[in-house]
Formats: structure tokens, sequence, C-alpha cells
């Protein structure tokens, strides 16, 4: 198929069986743990066919080779266990809390070393990258929305040898290609956007697709084939249709998302908004405190007050409630995660919860 198809098209027509007569057009959904000797396939927990569809569609979507994961953080082990014993990383003072406390606790066991930067202060990234293994950048971020400078950040590391992985969740490939720009891997929890419709945990890390990166990916497919944290065929299936239609929704969840933070900038209860101008994350911090916030997204009823992002239903969430979110994180903030719905009922909703909670006076 045409390298030059645009992502839109790729969206819906890569990963597909060959157009001939009688074959499938919807993707199939294979339901075996093994395969008749000598073909492409041999045993499921080393490669599948549902796989391979998702896999080649995501590949094209970011310009490298997807390999697709149990789970977000799965995704992110596989990632980590490249870092050799003891190895150095150089990671985000915030991000999300997974990773953050992953790298915590094999820091704590001598596994790895971690070199914690703030990710918009771009000197001192760079100040970091000394002796390094991995550069983990994620941006926008998780939930503060800091947007790094990925492509200084990533033309450094290279020049320094130092393997660069950047989490692309919140962007998705229609709005940032970080292997476009020189990083090594691309990480996503294919729950959210790429899946789009709460209904699937899955994760997938995306090579480039020249020597080194076919180097890494022997190494990251023999982990994944060896550790077991292998993606079910049936979630697997669901985001390639999920991922159908990523180009309408983010379109529609990121146009609704620059209106919403329009009017939170004006909107008297609210003392800041992060909002990085491109993506269909929001955060506000409340003009109240951590209750306030609370009893904001107690109260919504559009918006559905729960974990995760990337649906086409809006989501609200005081992040502070979890122990393992960063201390750099407001009390107070919430994460928005617009979704497709109408942007006026959106905003209805979001306004009377806000006006209900909290006294701009007081
Ligand atoms: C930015 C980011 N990366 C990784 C993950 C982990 O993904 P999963 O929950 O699919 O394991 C998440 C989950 O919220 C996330 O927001």
């Amino acid at each position: 198929m045409s390298e030059h198809l645009s992502p839109a098209t790729r969206c819906v027509a890569l990963g597909r069986e060959p157009s001939t007569p009688g074959a499938q057009v919807g993707s199939p959904l294979v339901l075996s743990s093994t395969f008749h000797a000598d073909g492409e396939d041999n045993y499921a927990r080393a490669s599948h066919p549902t796989w391979r569809a998702f896999e080649v569609a995501l590949g094209a979507l970011e310009g490298g080779e997807a390999l697709v994961y149990a789970s977000g953080m799965a995704a992110v082990a596989a990632v980590l266990s490249l870092v050799p014993q003891g190895g150095l990383v150089v990671a985000p003072t915030a991000a999300y809390n997974g990773v953050l406390a992953t790298l915590a606790e094999r820091e704590s066991t001598g596994e790895v070393r971690v070199r914690r930067v703030n990710l918009t202060d771009t000197a001192a990234v760079l100040a970091a990258l000394d002796g390094a293994d991995l550069l983990w950048l994620e941006s926008p971020s998780n939930p503060l929305l800091d947007v790094a400078d990925l492509p200084t950040l990533i033309e450094a590391a290279r020049a320094a040898g130092v393997l660069t992985a950047v989490d692309n969740t919140f962007a998705t490939p229609l709005l940032q290609q970080p292997l476009t720009l020189g990083a090594d891997l691309v990480v996503h929890s294919v729950t959210k956007y790429l899946s789009g419709h709460s209904d699937v945990i899955l994760g997938a890390v995306v090579t480039t697709a020249d020597g080194s990166g076919h180097a890494l990916r022997e190494r990251l497919e023999r982990h994944r084939h060896l550790h077991g944290a292998i993606a079910g065929p049936m979630e697997t299936w669901l985001a390639l249709r999920g991922l159908r239609t990523l180009h309408l929704r983010v379109e529609r969840a990121t146009a609704n998302a620059a209106v919403l933070a329009g009017r939170l900038q004006e909107h008297p209860c609210v003392a800041r908004v992060r909002y990085p101008g491109f993506g269909a994350i929001v955060a506000i911090d409340v003009a109240g405190d951590a209750a306030a916030a609370e009893g904001v997204a107690g109260r919504t009823e559009l918006w559905t007050h729960s974990t995760s992002l990337g649906g086409v239903e809006s989501q609200i969430e005081r992040r502070r409630r979890y122990l393992s979110e960063s201390s750099e994180v407001p009390e107070n903030l919430l994460r928005l995660s617009v979704g497709v719905e109408d942007v006026d009922d959106l905003w209805r909703d979001l306004d009377a919860a806000l006006r209900a909670e909290i006294n701009p006076a007081g």
C-alpha cells in the first residue's frame, strides 16, 4: 500500500487482509493458541495474526514497527528491560504515576539508577544526559500537561548515544510522531486514544524501521515472548476497531478541548488552566481546595467521574486522590479528558458543577 497515504486513510485502511475475491473486509479475530506447523505463526505467545493487523496499522501511523503488549505498563516494562543492570535512566519528576512508581521501585532494588529532571527545563535535561542509558520522555505529560522540547532533547540524546523513549499516549501519532524526530522508541497506553472506547487495556512499543530499530525490536519481542505479558486477541481486535476512527475522534475531541480551555480561562471558579494548545486533555486548578475539587468531580453528570482518559466519553478526576501521584501535582487539580460529545452540553455540565461547589469570592 502507498507510503504516501494520509494519516486518516492509514487509520482506516492499514492492517487489512489483501483484497482478493472472497477475503474478509473486517480484520479477523483469531482465537487459536497454536497454529499448524511451518507457517508464519507457531504459538500464540510468540506471534499472532490479530496482533499483526494492529501492529501494521499503528507502526505505519508512528512511522516505525509496533509491538503490542498486555497493557501500557507492560510496554513500559519491556522498554525498561533494555536498560542494563544498574544503568542510568533520566526521567521526569512528574509524569504518569505508574511509570514514576516502577522507576522508584527498580531504583530501590538497585536495578536502575534514576536521575529526575523537570522536562520543561531543557538545559537541566541536557545536563542530566551524561552517562545515561535511557532518556524517558512524556509530552504532553500526565496530568500537568507539561510540554518538553522534544526535537532538542531527542537530538541531544542521540548525539550522546542515549536511547530515547517517548510516551506518546496523550498526543497520539496524529499530533506528534517522535520517531520522525529521531527517538528510538515510542510507548503507548493503547488503552487510551488508540482504542478509544474505555473497553480495553492494552499497550504498545514502536521502534524505528532501520537496523538499530530492528535490533531493539528483537530484544523487545523476545522479552514479550519469554515474560509472557502478551495482548489478548480480543483486546487487540477491539483496539484495531477503535483505531479505525482515531482521526475522527481526535479531531472532535481536540476541537472540544480547545473551546473548553478557552472558556475555562474566563471562569471565576478556575484558578489555572493547563492546556498545551493541542490534544484533548485539559487540567484545571479549581479556585478552592482538594475537597472542592472532589466535589466538582462528584457532581458532574455528563462528565464521568472515573480514572483513565482518551475515550469517547468525557472524564473528570482529581489526580491527587492517588497517593502515588507526584507531589508536584496540585491537590486541587482536576484532569479533564475531553470526549466527543457536544461541546455546549459538556460546558453546561462542568460550569454547573463548578458554580455549585466553588464560591469564587471565598
Ligand atoms: C501517559 C500514560 N502512560 C502509560 C500509562 C499506562 O497504561 P495502562 O494503564 O494501559 O497500563 C498510562 C495510564 O494511564 C498513561 O496515562
